[in-house]
Parts: C-alpha cells; sequence; structure tokens
C-alpha cells in the first residue's frame, strides 16, 4: 500500500499529477499518511474526557449545576459586576474577543475559550494551574478580574447557594468569626484579616473556595467542541463520501499546508489542534504588557496551595504524574506559551496571548517570516509562503468555524 495515493477526485478529472498542489476545482489526492493526519485533527479522533483525580467532583451533575450558576454570578466580584461569563462569553466561543481581559481592572493577557479545555494539563497561556479548578480560583482574586477574596466567596456561598452547595459537599462550616474579606492574596486589608485568623479557620475557607472551584471545573467539562465544516470533511474522507461539496481546492491547499510545508500540525495537533505544552513562536510581548513565560510558571505551579500535590487535590500523589514529572527548566521555556486550540479561531480576533496581531492574514506573514525571538528562541523557521499559499492557509482556517 505505500506509496499509493488515495484518489478523491471530483467529476471527470483524475489526477495523475505527482505534486499535490496541481488539483484544480476540489479535486484532491490525499496520500495514506496525510490522510491519518487529517483524520486526526478530527473530532471523531477526540478522545474520551480524561478523568481529573485531583477534582473528586469532575462528573457529579450537582457539581455541574452548581459550577453554571457560579460561572454567570456577578456577585462574586468587587463590585458585583463582574462574573467568568463577563470575560467568557458562551456566544463567543466563552472569550471575548478583546486584546486583553476586563474586569474590575484591565489584564494584561487575552481571554481563552474554555471548550475542550478539558483535555489539557496546564492552564493559562503560561500553564500556571495544573488543574480547571485551581485555575478557577485564580480569576476570583485576580484584582483586575474578579477583585474578590475567598473569605467574601464563602458568605457568597452560604447566603446564595447553602443548598445546593450542602447537598453536593456537605455541611458548610460554621461561619462564626470568619471576616468579611480575607485572603492571603489581595489588598492589605485583607491579607492582615487573614493572617489574624487561626490556621484550621483559614483551612475551612480554603475548603468551600476549592470546592467552588472544582463545581466550576465540573461545569467546564462539560463544554465540549462543536463539530465544524472540517469534521465534516474530514468524516466524509474517512467513510469515502464525496468531498468537494465541503472543501474548495483552496481550502484543500490550505490543509495541505497545514499539515506540510508550514508544520503547523507539530504544535497544533490533535483534535482541538493544540498540543496543550509550550511554545516559542517568537511574538514579541507588548510594551506594557509584564510578560511572565512558561519558565516562570513552572515555579508558580509548583508553589501553588491548590496543585494536584496540595492538601486540597483529591488525587493520590501517584495519579500527579503531570506535575511531577514536569519540564521545570530549559532554554525552550524561556518565551513560551501554550498554543490555543484552533477550532473557532478565525472568529477571534486579535490573536496571540496579549491580542499583539490584529488579523489573522498577520497572523499568517508571522508564521511566513518567523522573526526571531526577542526572549529566548522561536521555534518557528521561515516558510516564505507565497500570497496565494498565505491566501490558501486563511481559507483552510476558517472552515474551522
Ligand atoms: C476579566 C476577564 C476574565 C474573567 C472575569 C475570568 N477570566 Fe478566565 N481568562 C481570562 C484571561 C485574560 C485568561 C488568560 C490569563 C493568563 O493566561 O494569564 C483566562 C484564562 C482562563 C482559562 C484557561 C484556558 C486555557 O486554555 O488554559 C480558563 C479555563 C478560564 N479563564 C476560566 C475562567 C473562570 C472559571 C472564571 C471565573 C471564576 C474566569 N475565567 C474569569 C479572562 C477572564
Ligand atoms: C512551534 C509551535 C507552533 C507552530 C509550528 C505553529 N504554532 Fe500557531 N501557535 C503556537 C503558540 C505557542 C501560539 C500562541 C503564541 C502566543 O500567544 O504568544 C500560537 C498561536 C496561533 C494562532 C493564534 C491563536 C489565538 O487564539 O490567538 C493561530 C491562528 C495559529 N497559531 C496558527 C498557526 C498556523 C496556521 C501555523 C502553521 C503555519 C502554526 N500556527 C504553527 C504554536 C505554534
Amino acid at each position: 500500500m505505500t506509496g499509493l495515493r488515495t484518489t478523491v477526485v471530483t467529476g471527470a478529472v483524475l489526477l495523475l499529477s505527482g505534486t499535490l498542489l496541481a488539483f484544480k476545482q476540489a479535486g484532491i489526492v490525499w496520500t495514506d499518511a496525510q490522510k491519518a493526519q487529517i483524520l486526526s485533527l478530527s473530532l471523531d479522533s477526540l478522545p474520551p474526557l480524561p478523568d481529573d483525580p485531583s477534582n473528586g467532583y469532575a462528573n457529579d451533575p450537582s457539581a455541574v449545576a452548581l459550577g453554571a450558576a457560579l460561572f454567570a454570578d456577578t456577585r462574586l466580584s468587587q463590585n458585583g459586576k463582574v462574573a467568568c461569563a463577563s470575560c467568557h462569553l458562551p456566544e463567543k466561543q466563552f472569550q471575548d474577543g478583546k486584546a486583553v481581559g476586563q474586569g474590575i481592572g484591565t489584564g494584561t493577557r487575552r481571554t481563552m475559550p474554555i471548550r475542550g479545555t478539558a483535555y489539557s494539563p496546564w492552564f493559562f497561556w503560561d500553564g500556571r494551574a495544573d488543574s480547571q479548578w485551581a485555575q478557577a480560583l485564580g480569576p476570583l482574586e485576580n484584582p483586575v478580574e474578579h477583585g474578590f477574596d475567598r473569605a467574601a466567596f464563602i458568605q457568597v456561598i452560604a447566603a446564595h447557594y447553602k443548598q445546593p452547595y450542602e447537598a453536593t459537599f456537605g455541611p458548610l462550616p460554621d461561619l462564626t468569626g470568619i471576616p468579611a474579606h480575607a485572603s492571603p492574596k489581595g489588598t492589605p486589608e485583607s491579607v492582615a484579616a487573614w493572617a489574624r485568623l487561626r490556621s484550621q479557620e483559614q483551612d475551612r475557607i480554603n475548603r468551600v473556595f476549592v470546592n467552588g472551584g472544582k463545581a466550576i471545573a465540573a461545569f467546564e467539562r462539560t463544554l465540549q467542541p462543536l463539530p465544524t465544516r472540517f469534521d465534516r470533511y474530514a468524516n466524509a474522507l474517512r467513510s469515502g463520501a464525496p468531498t468537494e461539496a465541503l472543501f474548495t481546492a483552496q481550502e484543500a491547499e490550505g490543509l495541505a499546508i497545514f499539515i506540510g510545508k508550514g508544520n503547523c500540525i507539530n504544535c497544533h495537533s490533535g483534535s482541538m489542534l493544540t498540543d496543550n505544552h509550550f511554545h516559542n513562536t517568537g511574538v514579541p510581548a507588548k510594551p506594557d504588557a509584564p510578560d511572565g513565560d512558561r519558565l516562570a510558571a513552572t515555579s508558580l505551579v509548583q508553589a501553588d496551595a491548590f496543585n494536584c500535590l496540595g492538601a486540597y487535590s483529591d488525587a493520590p500523589s501517584e495519579a500527579c504524574s503531570e506535575l511531577t514529572y514536569m519540564q521545570a527548566d530549559g532554554a525552550d521555556l524561556i518565551g513560551a506559551f501554550k498554543p490555543p486550540s484552533l477550532r473557532g479561531v478565525t472568529r477571534r480576533a486579535p490573536f496571540m496571548r496579549s491580542g499583539q496581531i490584529k488579523t489573522i492574514e498577520e497572523v499568517i506573514i508571522h508564521y511566513s517570516a518567523a522573526p526571531p525571538s526577542v526572549t529566548g528562541k522561536s521555534e518557528l523557521v521561515p516558510l516564505n509562503l507565497s500570497s496565494r499559499e498565505r491566501r490558501a492557509l486563511t481559507s483552510f482556517l476558517r472552515t474551522l468555524d
């Protein structure tokens, strides 16, 4: 079989030419190897949702319902106006289309889409959280996002979610003596109030806070990627059904570049079109945005009290191999970030971790030129794509919408 071309040829046009890019209207011949790569990107190849042993409530329907409510609740913020859903809008792929997040204040990073993130071992652009529940606790106490604190969080739970909380996690602790605001992070007053608490009180607050995160994570696990025209094309390819009506010749050419000359599949692999690991692609930081990279994040995740090995994780330590065997050091982590999923990407301008690149055409120009990185070393090699190839790649990316 090796060397044989799978023939998916339109009408009467039979392509005998050896070069793949010689096809005209919709006639395209994929090699078996190319076909396997294409199928590996489709939703049909999506593995079952991985377990999250650190979250004992990950698949609990009552935790999902509670998490969905918390995700949309603006009471969990300093000014009563910010919810997770304020930046992660369901109708916008659970992101916001802004260059940087806008909550209580203005952040320095772009809001990430959430569908399918349950497949990732690391969260945030730099991967400084190792579970969805640990991730969720970050924005709640981030001064420019929710600007909230964990003591205030548990008061909201007690006042508005007592019944669903207790049905899922058991009785809420006694709140007498718990101040209105207290957290090891945040304003000087809430840090001081936290320091005055006994360690058992801190632990009680942390438990409820963590359970809130676990409920939100259970909800996020239900946000699965949606099928696209590309998936229909891949399914037709798999079953041998006609593909002409599904993809134009230009889109097919773009797909060939994506899996071939463009090397895109090296990092944007699997059904989510991301390998969920960290790469330097030479996108310079915004001058006004401090740029913590993967190298900086590895010590943050190791020190995080809410990581897989910590007291609030439900996982036995042997289930924390991602964290235990994490690459914590190395020049390749300098200036490295997580590739986002490319599903729906062309509708999410501006692009990159701080919205540095405004249009999808400019993203492709960046990959074609592959400028050297300001920090560390870019993994990209210049592709010198022609304008025709760049247009083809862009039109392929649109099939992922
Ligand atoms: C002010 C806007 C804003 C709010 C509010 C907000 N986020 Fe985010 N979210 C962001 C930004 C910006 C990032 C990327 C931050 C970074 O990497 O430093 C992000 C990243 C994430 C990620 C990581 C996705 C990935 O692929 O790694 C998840 C999951 C997420 N947020 C969920 C939540 C949840 C749950 C809440 C509520 C508890 C929330 N966010 C509140 C803006 C926001
Ligand atoms: C070496 C790994 C690597 C390769 C190869 C690669 N990418 Fe990326 N891609 C990334 C990373 C990492 C980011 C995020 C970088 C950042 O924000 O600083 C990214 C971001 C993107 C984005 C923006 C996503 C968003 O939501 O902001 C697009 C679009 C994209 N890549 C398309 C491509 C295409 C098309 C190719 C092939 C020409 C390609 N990538 C090759 C790693 C890679």
